[in-house]
């Protein structure tokens, strides 16, 4: 972990994957007792593999590429890939879903056109009783990091590194294919402020009955940070 990374309250992925997803996944998801859950923007399909597994998970992604089924496969969990948003938005899914979650997907969403058809797409798909929850950084540290993620692609992640590139991240790795070209990919996060998500949601039909923020628990190398949490959670039907 970087020098600036020590002291921000920010979570290393292994941290999400041991401690803050399983927390979460038991602590709200789990409590909502899911027959049929939906994972919308599920990366990997992590959050899927740390339900019960007599859960009907149903798993999407426009980039479904990256789900790694094996670990589903692996614990003979309940599961379906749905491989586009017209599947998704087929009849059969209309008023399917008990619970279904956006984790960390709204802040990769740069279009507020987009958001509002995620958010549209999921009152389609979700019973009228279900739940949705979205999981996000929390809104009111927008200029605070949150996160560190490390993965086997990266060299370096460098996250808030200035702030002409505020929110902005920036993996370095090499072409899986030919090691000796070295590759950037970055990313843009969007940090949006409360009030934002708030009218949208209520825009889209929803109504948010909840409101938790994760404190920062300081269970990374990083010194405690007491003062703010820097993840929240909303449930809303
Ligand atoms: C930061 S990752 C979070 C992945 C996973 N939900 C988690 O919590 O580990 C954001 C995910 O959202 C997906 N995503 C971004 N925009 C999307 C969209 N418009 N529709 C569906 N998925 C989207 C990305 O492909 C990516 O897998």
């Amino acid at each position: 972990m970087s020098e600036t990374g020590k002291h921000q309250g920010i979570f290393e992925m292994e941290t999400y994957k041991k401690i803050v997803y399983p927390n979460f996944s038991r602590e709200v998801l789990g409590k909502l007792e899911p027959k049929t859950f939906l994972d919308y923007g599920c990366g990997d399909g992590y959050m899927a593999t740390l339900l019960e597994k007599n859960i009907e998970k149903n798993l999407y992604d426009i980039n479904h590429g990256g789900i790694k089924e094996d670990e589903l496969k692996k614990e003979k969990h309940s599961y379906r890939i749905i491989d586009s948003l017209t599947e998704l938005k087929m009849e059969k899914y209309k008023n399917y879903f008990d619970v279904i979650l956006l984790s960390f997907v709204l802040i990769c969403v740069q279009e507020e056109e987009t958001y509002s058809d995620i958010l549209k797409t999921i009152k389609y798909v979700k019973k009228e009783d279900g739940k949705l929850i979205i999981l996000d950084c929390h809104p009111c540290f927008m200029k605070h990091r949150y996160s560190y993620f490390y993965t086997a692609y990266s060299e370096n992640f460098e996250y808030l590194s200035d702030t002409e590139k505020s929110f902005t991240k920036i993996i370095r790795g090499y072409d899986k294919n030919d090691p000796s070209i070295k590759k950037e990919v970055s990313f843009r996060d969007y940090h949006r402020p409360l009030s934002f998500t708030i009218n949208t949601l209520v825009e889209c039909g929803f109504k948010i009955i909840k409101m938790k923020e994760w404190p920062d628990l300081g269970f990374d190398i990083h010194k405690k940070n007491e003062l703010y949490p820097p993840l929240y959670h909303l449930e809303c039907k």
